[in-house]
């Protein structure tokens, strides 16, 4: 019984660590596509040939569901990838969809028109490539109106998590925060839109001040997750749990065990 769960990197462990304590008798294959990492400032293209390859492994690994941990990926390749690629007998999922429905007060899979919402300016913080793609906005635009969103592309943050130059990180998301600031010097909420940024939440929030609500997936989609599998017990999938990467295991073992607080260990994808 396997769960695939999918980041560039290290980011999808904030997703995955949400989901073992939501599931904890699931088990959960991660792969972490380290080589390639960082996606963000790729094109369209290159995503969506990676994610393929990346997800293959994973079903490769008996993961008949596997979960996009990484909003650039669900923005610029999910679609492309249900539509055209996907095999009838398995699924894979993004993270966007809960986050937006958790903004604009939705129950999972309510499809009713658009209304208004309580929530009116917002801040979205990602990647250059999800900011360019404008999924979340396509995606919010189905579910509510008259939100207001300011889209804040943060160069370099996921580049220094994963070297694990937190200094770097931290430094980084002040200026971005503050750019941001200058096109929307109040925002009521802000997405943290990129599964690296929520191990730099606290740093997003104090930025931000203590008045703006901060909305990251982690539980999000470990409860959508839990939801789905109560409706789709046939995508349990195979397999016991594994951590793969593409990159170098020791080094990518090190920052997660850092990172979640307990001891991971990746083996070669
Ligand atoms: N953690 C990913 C995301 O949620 C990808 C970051 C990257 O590789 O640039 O967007």
């Amino acid at each position: 019984m396997a769960i695939g769960i999918f980041d560039s990197g290290l980011g999808g462990l904030t997703v995955l660590d949400a989901a073992q304590k939501r599931l904890p008798d699931v088990e959960f294959v991660y792969l972490a596509d380290s080589a390639n990492a960082p996606y963000g400032v790729r094109t369209a293209d290159d995503i969506y040939d990676l994610t393929c390859k990346a997800v293959q492994r994973l079903f490769d690994a008996g993961c008949d569901l596997v979960i996009l941990a990484c909003n650039t990926a669900s923005a610029a390749a999910l679609r492309r990838m249900q539509e055209a690629w996907v095999p009838d007998d398995k699924r894979v999922l993004g993270v966007f969809v809960p986050l937006i429905e958790a903004l604009t007060e939705r129950q999972w899979g309510d499809n009713s028109p658009p209304r208004e919402v309580a929530v009116k300016h917002v801040a979205l913080f990602a990647t250059p490539a999800t900011v360019s793609s404008r999924a979340f906005q396509r995606e919010l635009a189905f579910r509510a109106i008259g939100v207001d969103v300011e889209a804040q592309a943060c160069g370099g943050v996921v580049d220094a998590i994963e070297d694990g130059d937190m200094i770097l990180a931290e430094a980084l998301v002040r200026s971005h925060v503050d750019a941001l600031q200058r096109k929307m010097p109040d925002p009521q909420a802000a997405i943290l839109g990129c599964t690296h940024y929520p191990l730099m939440q606290e740093a997003f929030q104090a930025a931000l001040g203590e008045s703006v609500k901060v909305f990251s997936q982690g539980h999000l989609v470990g409860e959508s997750l839990a939801d789905y599998l109560e409706r789709h017990s046939d995508k349990m999938g195979s397999g016991g749990s594994a951590y793969l990467t593409t990159g170098d295991p020791k080094r990518v073992s090190d920052r997660a065990t850092q990172f979640l607080r307990r001891q991971i260990v990746f083996e070669a994808a």
